[in-house]
């Protein structure tokens, strides 16, 4: 073998390893083809993935929530479009007249392999990824996409969460923004106003039903405490142009307690604008709910006036 042509025509970085695999098989005639046999290989599962296994559709994704809403989903894409190098080496024996030179040449073939995802890991308790399997196999060339679920219970503002995908290539990070709108609570017309008094004068449980509902009890369910105060109760208690009638609960003239709290949000009071929320009453709520929404105002709202027995020194 001229090992000086075989760096000419094969380079220096293939030539070391062809003239490796040139030793090793002479009795083949001197091409040498890897086998295209498919073999997962563990040994860069612990490094980041490298670009070119798979194409994601986007390594970020962002949605913008009301707040509220339990969860936000995502949807991840990609396509498997990992190879693998095979070399061969192509060996060329040219005689003339007066000398004998072999060449060998090498040649690169990508051979399309399948990509083994394996698991993911979130950067928080509150995301989860809906995988199809474990190990999930991607075949050459082929597609996938998968679930990402974050829970917003008590989350608020632009939240950033990350997945890591975890593969027999290596891991991926893949990111995704949340942006929780405000709340907003729409305004209305002086005419829309007086109409639904009126409605709620004949009967104050209307705000429950249909129509009104989708303004004074939204995203209720599974809430408590304060969430649940700002879904159900700020739309009337919290509300700028609210009615006169409305009072406001950080300011009354009575003394409070976690029962006087109970009491009014289980019950209202029949022939006010005040509707009563248990269920018993016909109400949306649960008692387990009411409870955590009479906890929360009774902390954030201090009990007015504050009787003299108990006004020590504060302590802190
Ligand atoms: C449809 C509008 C509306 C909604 C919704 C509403 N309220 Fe009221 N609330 C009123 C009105 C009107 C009154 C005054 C009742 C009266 O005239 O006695 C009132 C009275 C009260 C009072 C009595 C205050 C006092 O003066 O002693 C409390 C306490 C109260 N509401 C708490 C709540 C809580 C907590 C929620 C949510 C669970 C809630 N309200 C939801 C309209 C509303
Ligand atoms: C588009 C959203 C929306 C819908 C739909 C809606 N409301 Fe309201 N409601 C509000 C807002 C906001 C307030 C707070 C006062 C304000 O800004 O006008 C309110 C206040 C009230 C009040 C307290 C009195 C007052 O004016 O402050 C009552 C009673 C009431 N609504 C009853 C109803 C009834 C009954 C219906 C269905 C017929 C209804 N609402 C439908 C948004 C709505």
């Amino acid at each position: 073998m001229n090992l000086r042509r075989a760096l000419f025509s094969g380079g220096v970085v293939v030539v070391f390893t062809a003239a490796g695999l040139f030793a090793a098989d002479n009795s083949t005639g001197g091409a040498v083809t890897s086998p295209a046999v498919y073999v997962p290989d563990m040994s860069h599962a612990n490094g980041p993935l490298p670009d070119g296994v798979l194409a994601w559709n986007s390594l970020t994704l962002e949605t913008n929530v009301e707040t509220g809403q339990e969860l936000a989903r995502f949807t991840f894409g990609f396509t498997n479009v990992a190879t693998r190098a095979d070399i061969s080496l192509v060996t060329n024996v040219v005689t003339t007249a007066s000398l004998t030179t072999t060449n060998i040449t090498a040649v690169t073939n990508f051979t399309p392999v399948s990509v083994v995802i394996t698991d993911t890991h979130a950067s928080c308790g509150c995301t989860t990824a809906q995988l199809p399997q474990k190990p999930w196999i991607i075949p050459p060339g082929g597609t996938g996409n998968f679930g990402v679920t974050v829970n917003l219970a008590g989350q608020t503002g632009m939240l950033f969460k990350m997945i890591t995908v975890f593969t027999d290539k290596g891991s991926k990070d893949l990111f995704m923004r949340i942006n929780i709108q405000p709340l907003v609570i729409p305004s209305l017309t002086d005419a829309e106003r007086a109409r639904d008094v009126e409605i709620a004068k004949a009967d104050r449980q209307a705000v429950f039903k249909t129509d009104c509902a989708t303004c004074h009890v939204r995203h209720a369910e599974g809430k408590y405490g304060k969430p649940l105060y700002d879904m159900v109760c700020a739309v009337c208690h919290e509300t700028e142009h609210r009615a006169a009638t409305v009072p406001d609960l950080h300011n009354l003239k009575v003394s409070t307690n976690d029962e006087f709290w109970r009491t009014w949000i289980a019950h209202g009071r029949a022939g006010s604008l005040m509707p009563a929320f248990s269920t018993a009453d016909g109400g949306p709520l649960n008692d387990m709910q009411i409870a955590t929404v009479a906890a929360y105002l009774n902390t954030a709202i201090p009990p007015q006036p504050v009787p003299a027995a108990t006004n020590a020194p504060a302590s802190k």
